[in-house]
């Protein structure tokens, strides 16, 4: 008798389960449940001995149903469809998401708001089988590795200047800066959504488990969305080496400076040269740009500012020591020259109506520049004297009586 039902039970069962494989497995879940609940309705109710229950196991119908139909499967449906629509939104370029705006809260970009998405499908209620938490807990943890190694690729990308052997990372070759604002405040964002209400959501349905598994639990998440918030420094470096990227192109420009006053008589500059109002140029107008004003935390603006002023001021002595060197390498060949010519005609010297050398006054513009540049970057919030390299700028521009103090 019992097991005559135990046999029409998995007829049932695998009549079902054809069915849910030609139609829809979302529903499998339900199939899932029924099946449980008959097979211990017939072990406990109707399966008189454990012979019964071992003997209905062995049933080839029983055995066919768990191979066929058994957790693993449920879960890789669910992996494929949950990963794949994370790994699709992830290949396409950046896409600003227009879902739950207006909230300050609310996640700017489509790829990140599929990862909450996603996150969350792991555990609802029609996905989730409890039995299987442990593999929804390590999807969870893969969804949100797959996202930080897409922005990880993506900035390594952008900083080789080629996708070089890491494909996905298109996206960032093509992102302006601003696109990496939104992604910025995503970050902050997710780790904020993770750590609080998904982790309380998870905690909350296994909340039977023990402390002791709670507890990993928690901490992996935790981990999870802090992994994100370290991605942030990256980013802010990332922003940075484009805006230095543009400013060098202004600063360039200083080296017409000694083509200025290499032997042609001019008097000795008194204002600063025009490429100065370039350097920082592309800071200010992120800075004052639409995305950074609305999401750009203040701390996060100063890391910015900061560092791209260190950066920025780095590369300006750089190519200033340069020029001025190579100016006074020609002053002293020049000298030379001109003190062999003169020995050679006899002439006396007349070499002190000319004081002030073409060098000084390469210097003197320069001096006059960097003061300005100093103006600017105090505009902007930042002290150029507690910069190393406008210290050192400043000691190879300033004439003798303006060395010791730094100020403009
Ligand atoms: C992301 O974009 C795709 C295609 O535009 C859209 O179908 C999907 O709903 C978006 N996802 C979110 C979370 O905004
Ligand atoms: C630099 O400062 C001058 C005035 O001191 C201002 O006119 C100019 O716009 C500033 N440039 C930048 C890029 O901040
Ligand atoms: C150049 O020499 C003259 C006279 O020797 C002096 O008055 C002047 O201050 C000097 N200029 C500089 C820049 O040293």
């Amino acid at each position: 008798m019992s097991l005559r039902l135990a046999r029409l039970g998995s007829r049932v069962f695998m009549w079902l389960c054809a069915f849910m494989t030609t139609n829809n497995h979302l529903c499998y879940v339900h199939v899932c449940c029924l099946f449980l609940f008959i097979t211990s309705f017939v072990m406990q109710g109707y399966c008189p001995s454990r012979s019964a229950v071992a003997k209905f196991r062995a049933e080839a119908v029983y055995i066919e149903f768990m191979k066929q139909w058994n957790l693993g499967v449920y879960f890789s449906l669910r992996f494929q469809e949950i990963a794949g629509s994370l790994d699709s939104a992830l290949l396409v370029p950046i896409q600003i998401s227009h879902s739950d705006k207006g909230n300050s809260q609310h996640l700017t970009l489509n790829q990140s708001a599929t990862l909450l998405e996603c996150l969350m499908s792991c555990w609802r209620e029609d996905v989730l089988v409890l039995s299987c938490s442990d593999k929804f807990l390590r999807l969870s943890l893969q969804l949100i590795s797959r996202y930080s190694h897409w922005l990880s690729a993506g900035l390594a990308a952008r900083k080789a200047g080629n996708t070089g052997s890491t494909p996905g990372s298109e996206w960032a070759l093509s992102a302006v800066p601003d696109d990496f604002i939104y992604i910025i405040h995503d970050l902050n964002c997710l780790a904020e959504r993770i750590c609080g209400d998904f982790l309380g959501h998870v905690v909350e349905l296994l909340s039977s488990s023990s402390s002791d598994v709670l507890d990993l639990v928690k901490q992996s998440i935790l981990e999870g969305g802090a992994s994100l918030k370290d991605l942030i420094p990256k980013v802010i470096n990332s922003i940075i080496q484009t805006v230095v990227e543009k400013s060098v192109e202004d600063l360039k420009q200083l080296k017409g400076i000694t083509a200025t006053y290499r032997m042609t008589n001019k008097p000795l500059p008194v204002r600063h040269s025009p490429y100065v109002s370039g350097v920082l140029r592309p800071l200010k107008t992120l800075l004052e740009g639409e995305r950074a004003t609305a999401y750009l935390t203040r701390d996060i603006r100063d890391e910015l500012v900061q560092g791209a002023a260190l950066e920025i001021t780095g590369r300006y002595y750089e190519l200033a020591a340069d020029l001025v060197s190579v100016a006074r390498k020609t002053e002293s060949s020049l000298q030379r020259i001109r003190q062999g010519a003169q020995r050679r005609a006899g002439a006396s010297s007349d070499v002190s109506d000319n004081n002030v050398s073409d060098t000084d006054k390469i210097c003197m513009q320069l001096f006059l520049d960097i003061q300005e540049y100093g103006r600017n970057l105090s505009a902007l919030g930042v002290e150029a004297v507690k910069i190393p390299a406008f210290c050192s700028l400043w000691q190879v521009v300033a004439p003798m009586n303006r060395q010791n103090a730094i100020s403009f």
